[in-house]
Formats: C-alpha cells, structure tokens, sequence
C-alpha cells in the first residue's frame, strides 16, 4: 500500500529536530519552510592552508530556504508571535532578516512591514521581500536608525518585532552549533562568524554552552568573529555613527547585542578582528573558485578572517601554532547570489562567437 507521511513528518525544520532545546509547547503553531540542517562542507584547501592535521569546515547556512541563517531564528520567531495572536511583524534590516521575516510572514498568512536603510540593501534582498509581499519602507538613515524606529513602534503594541532583540530569533539560531556537533560528534575547536548586530555569534555560544550542559559535547569552542574594518564598533570598542563597507550585510555601527558578543568572545577566550573591503572581496572568490561555495561578501568575511589568522602575525587570534588536527568551523550565513553586484563588476563582458565547433574550441582556451 501507498505510504503517506504526517504532517508532522512532512515539516522538517529546526522546530522539529529540536523542540526539546526551544520555548516551544505541543499548542504552539509550527511555522516552517523545512529550515536547517544546512550541509557543514569538508573544505581540502582551506585546510591545507592551516595545515598542521587541521580539519577546516564550512557551515553552508546560503542554502537555508531564503538563503540565509536568518531562517533557523525566524521559524521560532514566528510561531511564537502567531501562539501570541500577533497579526504583524515588523523589522529593521540589512536585507537577509527581511527577506526571512517577509517569507515567514506570508507562510504564517500575517503581515510584515520591514524597514530598510535606502540604497543599502542588495538587489536579491530587496527583491525577495518584494516577492514574498511585505511592505517595503525605506528610510534615509542606516541600520542603527532603522532599528532605533523599529525598536519605538515595537512598544505600541502594534506589531512584533523579529529582529534578533527578540530572544526567539536568538534561541532558533542556537540550532546552528546544536547540528555542528551532532555531526562531528563534539565541538570544534574554533568557531569563526562574521560579526554585524551580533546575534549569530550570541545564538552560537549559547547553543554550544546549552549542549555541553547537556553533556551532548565536552568541550567549548573559541569564538572569533570578524566585523568589516569600516563597520567594525566591537573591534574598537566605540560606536560608529556612519558604517561603511561594501559587506552591506554588516554596515552596523552599534550592534544590539555587542555585550552578548563580547562576553561570548571573552568566556570562550576568542578574538573579535576585522578585514579589509578588498580581503573579503577576494575571499568570496576564492571560496568559490576553490571550495566551489559561492557566498554573500559578509559571509566571505569568515573566510578572510580565517586567512588573517593563517598568515598575520597582526591578527588578533593566529592559527600559527594551533594545536594539531585541530578542527575550525567556519560559518558562511548567506548565499553568493543574494547581492550579484561586485561579481558582475568583475565579470569581462562576453565576446560573441560564430556557432562552429572550431570557432567554440579556440574561445574556451583551455
Ligand atoms: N552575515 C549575513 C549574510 C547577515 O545578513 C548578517 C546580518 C550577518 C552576517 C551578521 O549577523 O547580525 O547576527 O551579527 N544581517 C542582519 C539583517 C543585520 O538585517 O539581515 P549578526
């Protein structure tokens, strides 16, 4: 006989898989789009890079279902707002947290109004809250002055905000190092994250400090997260009234979580550092055309960080004398095509060729 799977089988997210760890109850409506369990990618040449025994591996949060990690936290946020009888969610955004809040706003059939820093936010971003129907308000400010409005309009009571101050983003994002260590069994060593209004790597530390309090892992990781050196308030330890970087993703002058981030950085004996425009830039392209994982310039910033800490004896943590076979995760949080723009500007406009097989075969070069 044909089989057919429940509906609970059928949603598979991160409510799902782990229930046990979140503030959900058996009433509480489950809003999903099949969230989570991203693949953690074996990467050989990062490895080698580090070299000493050392197991480099890529958290590949681009391919959750609006592209980026924003949808581990927002599954949560939003079930929880629905248990709540909430009718609109509201949020200020670089982009990723809108496009998730839009799509899990439409899923749950309830209104979203996003605020966004005009001109900032990459076509895909922008584009995917278009489609998924929210209503699109653009301020003449940055991230830190949409926040601010959002946080205000928060208190009316009118709308639930699904940024990450709202601690069911940060408890669904915790599931991101619950799934590292499931599959390597323990927690690696090192954990690096691109760093912006700081939830992510709030959400991480918390998830592994609740899965070693669960005896689930032994060990704690170093976190060491990179902000964009325009955009880099933890770094240097001041607020930055005007943010600039091309990772527009992190153009953040005054994150909402810088505490939680520092305490995280501090307890796990991590480092906070930053990278230049021009290392991320071309750590996006070589994880592409070396790991074949094509991410947004935020998420290369992992990467160039990994780089610094590999080759810099400036970098705020070095890799130089790491332990041997030492295991390094990094956290790549959004897909490449979300924000197509510094690719396009490198790509060589294409010549037209005649259609023959000769003529094709002296194009490639090869
Ligand atoms: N990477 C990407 C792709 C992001 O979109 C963000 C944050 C971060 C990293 C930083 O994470 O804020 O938890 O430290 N994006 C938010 C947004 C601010 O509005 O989409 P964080």
């Amino acid at each position: 006989m044909h089989s057919t799977t429940t509906k609970s089988q059928r949603s598979c997210g991160v409510i799902e898989r782990y229930r046990e760890f979140l503030p959900v109850s058996p009433t509480t409506p489950v809003i999903s789009l099949s969230e989570g369990s991203t693949p953690l990618i074996y990467c050989p040449r990062l490895s080698e890079r580090v070299g000493r025994g050392c197991e480099v591996l890529v958290k590949n949060e681009g391919v959750n279902p609006t592209g980026s990690f924003k949808d581990r936290g927002m599954t949560v946020a939003v079930s929880k707002a629905l248990e709540r009888g909430t009718t609109a969610l509201i949020c200020a955004s670089t982009g990723n947290t809108s496009a998730s809040a839009a799509a899990y706003a439409a899923r749950a059939g309830i209104s979203c109004a996003v605020i966004l820093p005009a001109g900032k936010i990459a076509t895909g971003k922008l584009l995917q809250a278009f489609a998924y129907g929210a209503k699109i308000v653009a301020i003449d400010g940055n991230f830190d002055d949409a926040l601010r409005i959002v946080r205000e309009l928060g208190e009316t009571g009118d709308f639930t905000i699904v940024n990450s101050i709202n601690p069911d983003r940060l408890a669904g994002q915790k599931t991101g190092a619950f799934e590292i260590v499931d599959e390597l069994g323990d927690t690696p060593d090192f954990h690096l994250l691109p760093v912006g209004n700081a939830g992510n790597i709030t959400a991480y530390w918390a998830g592994y400090r609740e899965y070693r309090a669960h005896q689930r892992a032994t060990k704690l990781p170093a976190m060491i997260g990179f902000q964009a050196a325009g955009a880099a308030p933890i770094f240097y330890d001041r607020r930055i009234d005007k943010p600039e970087t091309i990772a527009s993703a992190i153009r953040i002058g005054n994150p909402a979580s810088w505490k939680q981030a520092c305490a995280a950085i501090l307890e796990s004996g991590g480092a906070i550092d930053v990278v230049s425009d021009e290392e991320i830039l071309s750590a996006q392209v070589w994880l592409a055309q070396h790991e074949g994982i094509f991410v947004e310039l935020a998420s290369a910033a992992s990467i160039a960080g990994f780089f610094q800490c590999c080759d810099s004896d400036k970098a705020a943590y070095s890799f130089r004398k790491i332990r041997e076979g030492s295991r390094i995760v990094c956290t790549v949080t959004g897909h490449g095509l979300k924000d197509p723009d510094a690719i396009i500007r490198q790509m060589k406009e294409l010549k037209l060729i005649a259609a023959t097989v000769m003529d094709v075969r002296r194009a490639i070069e090869l």
